[in-house]
């Protein structure tokens, strides 16, 4: 491999994964370096929560209320002929269970780092006083890069 090439491999490393983290509600786990863009806290892509294992409801949320998301590209990998998106569902952890997908987002090809906020609604139709996740995906769609990240937080839903 010549240094030409090597320099490419590099580069072409260090773009291959989109990243996404979930600020708001905060995710599982840790959430470091979202200052720098390519942050391993952001690049979970094992279905449905990154691997990461359930915790304490970090907040409660009403049935019916509104609440915003706020999640970031933490890094870019827009394709213009195939362009992503993000979707903010609430659910269950369990897979075979249905995510109810609260808000869809377009990627627009916004700069890595960039935050997202959207509102939704917590469906009434919840069962009130049981752990729930919010659940963050990106959707890449970009065939040089693993086709979805995932975040969740743990919440509670209240009447
Ligand atoms: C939530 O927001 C919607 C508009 O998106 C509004 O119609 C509704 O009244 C709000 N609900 C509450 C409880 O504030
Ligand atoms: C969310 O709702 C709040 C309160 O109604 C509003 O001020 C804000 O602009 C909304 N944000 C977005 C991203 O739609």
């Amino acid at each position: 491999m010549n240094l030409l090439t090597a320099v490419i491999a590099a580069v072409v490393l260090e773009v291959c994964c989109a990243h996404m983290c979930m600020i708001s509600p905060p995710q599982r786990g840790s959430m470091l370096n979202l200052n720098k863009a390519g942050s391993s806290d952001c690049v979970l892509t094992t279905p449905r929560c990154g691997g990461r294992p359930r915790g304490m409801p970090v907040m409660g949320l009403r049935r019916g209320q509104n609440f915003t998301v706020s999640f970031q590209k933490n890094l870019d990998h827009y394709v213009a002929a195939t362009p992503g998106s993000f979707t903010v569902s609430i659910g269950s952890e369990r897979g075979g269970t249905k995510l109810n997908v609260l808000a869809n987002i377009p990627d627009a090809g916004e700069p890595s780092l960039t935050v997202y906020s959207v509102n939704v609604t917590i469906p009434m139709d919840l069962e009130p006083r049981r752990e729930y996740i919010m659940h963050s995906a990106y959707i890449t769609n970009n065939p040089q890069a693993p086709p979805e990240f995932f975040q969740c937080a743990d919440i509670m839903v209240n009447e």
